[in-house]
């Protein structure tokens, strides 16, 4: 029970990577705040967490919303107490080539996956400076460390998260607040499911270890980085990725 007395709000809880991170920092003793835009789902995640003997409470937030995000996380707060880890994890794709994409797919894009980490992170900053103690782990993708054709929007969003997880990390690390960053490579959820087998038995053929990944996978680094083995880690980018980029 490595986060017992730790609070943690998860966002894109309702399903994938997620889900699991719930699960886990629940499993691992954090009462957890499960956040995302499907209520029905988060109440089927809070009762599993609930009955395997963890706490948990559902939050519905469209993270797209910056009023939502806002008076959401003042909500969770207010419940739990405080939040000591924030874990941003929603995410979306909307894939096509530069030359064709449209302004409103860019703009949603970058809106759900890196505008809405810093509105969270501005709702759960001060009460961390006051408690001098914090964990901001941030969903990256290895789209983020190079890139993807048909995936300019999402690249530069995964990107901007890594600048962000850095700047961060600066900060407010004389507080001790860590701000990391987990890049996931191909990992096997609903994000990935619409994407052809051929292009997944290519996929799998470029990663040494030769296997997609799981959201467990995923989770396990979360987990580790919103720990006290990890309190010395700060503004790393920790790749889950098979070692389908090294270095
Ligand atoms: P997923 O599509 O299963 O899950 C995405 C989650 O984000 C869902 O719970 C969804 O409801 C939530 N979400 C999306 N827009 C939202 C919004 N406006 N407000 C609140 N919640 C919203 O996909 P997956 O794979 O679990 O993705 C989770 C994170 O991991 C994403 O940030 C994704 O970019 C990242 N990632 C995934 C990889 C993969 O291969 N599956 C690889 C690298 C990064």
């Amino acid at each position: 029970m490595t986060l017992s007395g730790r609070v943690a709000l998860v966002t894109g809880a309702s399903q994938g990577i997620g889900r699991t991170c719930a699960l886990r920092l629940a499993k691992d003793g954090a009462a957890v705040a499960v956040a995302a835009r499907n209520q029905d789902k988060l109440n089927e995640l809070v009762s599993e967490i609930v009955a395997a003997g963890g706490k948990a409470a559902a939050f519905a937030l469209d993270v797209s919303d910056e009023e939502q995000v806002k008076s959401t996380l003042k909500s969770a707060i207010a419940q739990f107490g405080k939040i000591d880890i924030l874990v941003n994890n929603a995410g979306i794709t909307r894939d096509q080539l530069v030359m064709r994409m449209k302004r409103a797919d860019w703009d949603a894009v970058l809106q759900t996956n890196l505008t809405s980490a810093y509105l969270c992170i501005q709702q759960v900053i001060g009460s961390m400076l006051k408690q001098r103690w914090g964990r901001i782990i941030n969903i990256t993708s290895v789209f983020g460390q190079m890139g993807q054709a048909g995936q300019a929007n999402y690249s530069a969003s995964k990107a901007g998260l890594i600048g962000l997880t850095m700047a961060i990390a600066r900060e407010v690390g004389s507080r001790n607040i860590t701000c990391n960053a987990v890049a996931p490579g191909f990992i096997e959820t609903a994000m990935t499911a619409v994407l052809s087998d051929e292009f997944k038995q290519n996929a799998a053929k470029q990663i040494p270890l030769g296997r997609v990944g799981s959201p467990e996978d995923v989770a396990s680094a979360v987990a580790f980085l919103a720990s006290d083995d990890a309190s010395y880690i700060t503004g790393h980018v920790l790749n889950v990725n098979g070692g389908m980029l090294m270095g």
